[in-house]
């Protein structure tokens, strides 16, 4: 396929990539995990994995069909940098729901009728009526993340955001909406693995995007973004769960059972949900390596 940026991760990986990253990246074997901070060295073996998510699944159609009863909103929202894995853990988490009341929001850039209205206010209308889940892959964390790396927005209007947030999020609490915000938090070298397979695969190249390749470059503004927004945006309301994404099963799992945990629906089952692994998902802890 003819991409603009064709090559341009294979470039960056022989050119560009931090040593340690390269390294880790040509020594790893394919079940390895490339960062050495992980508390695991392997990936989760892939039967067990089955099992749990399969029982997770059962948990999630019973949560969606009490959802559904009880007109309860859920609004779950997916961030995380490029490639850490937010599709893949939405596409899990609605696999076996009625896909009309478990929505996905992914918003475009905005265009210009909406950059000039409040910057909340496209997300506002999607968030969920009564009966639905919905999931924003990407949400208004973008003006905390990706904008403030790439310039996209003013200081002063991002520290404007950040004085809306929190406001924000309160808002949609006490109006009943059930709030989660999830971080999945993926290293760089699992990052550029990730990457150079898109590269590599023509059915995920639609994947990549110029902020992809130009984002590797900026690794270290983006962690600089991603620790003040946490930070800043972490509420007793509406706090982050952060989840380890290195390997995208365990990564799932927690993320998945973080959620239900903290939901109250009918024929839920501890059993089936299991026990969120505190090495893989939590609060700022994990964040903070
Ligand atoms: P994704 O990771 O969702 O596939 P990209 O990596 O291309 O998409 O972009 C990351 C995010 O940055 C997206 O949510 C996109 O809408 C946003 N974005 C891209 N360009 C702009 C822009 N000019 N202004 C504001 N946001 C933008
Ligand atoms: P602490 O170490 O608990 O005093 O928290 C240090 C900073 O991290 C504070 O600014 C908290 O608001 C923030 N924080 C706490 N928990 C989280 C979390 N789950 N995600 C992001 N930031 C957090
Ligand atoms: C992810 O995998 O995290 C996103 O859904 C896709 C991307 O970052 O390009």
């Amino acid at each position: 396929m003819d991409l603009p940026f064709d090559g341009a991760i294979s470039d960056f990986f022989e050119n560009d990539a931090p040593k340690d990253v390269r390294k880790a990246i040509e020594t790893a074997g394919k079940k390895d995990i490339h960062d050495p901070d992980y508390p695991y060295d392997k990936e989760m073996d892939k039967k067990e994995y089955q099992a749990e998510i399969d029982a997770l699944q059962i948990e999630l159609v019973r949560l969606q069909s009490h959802v559904k009863e009880t007109g309860d909103r859920v609004a779950i929202v997916f961030e995380g940098r490029d490639a850490a894995g937010k599709g893949g853990t939405i596409k899990r988490f609605r696999e076996n729901l009625n896909p009309r009341g478990a929505r996905v929001v992914a918003l475009s850039k905005p265009t210009e009728v909406e950059a000039g209205q409040w910057y909340f206010q496209r997300y506002v209308e999607q968030l969920p009526t009564a009966g639905e889940i919905v999931c924003f892959d990407r949400s208004w964390y973008n003006r905390g993340v990706v904008e403030k790396v790439f310039d996209f927005c003013t200081d002063e209007q991002r520290d404007k955001w950040f004085d809306q947030v929190v406001p924000f999020e309160q808002m949609l609490v006490d109006e009943g909406i059930k709030l989660f915000k999830v971080w999945l938090n993926v290293g760089r070298a699992a990052q550029l693995q990730r990457f150079l397979d898109r590269e590599n695969n023509p059915l995920k190249q639609w994947k990549l995007s110029w902020i992809d390749v130009e984002g590797l470059k900026r690794w270290d503004a983006y962690t600089d973004a991603i620790d003040e927004t946490l930070n800043k945006t972490h509420s007793d309301h509406a706090p982050w769960i952060v989840v380890r994404s290195d390997d995208k099963k365990r990564a799932r799992l927690n993320a998945i059972r973080s959620i239900l945990t903290q939901l109250e629906y009918k024929r839920k089952d501890p059993k089936n949900i299991g026990d969120i692994d505190p090495k893989i998902a939590g609060g700022h802890e994990i964040w903070n390596g």
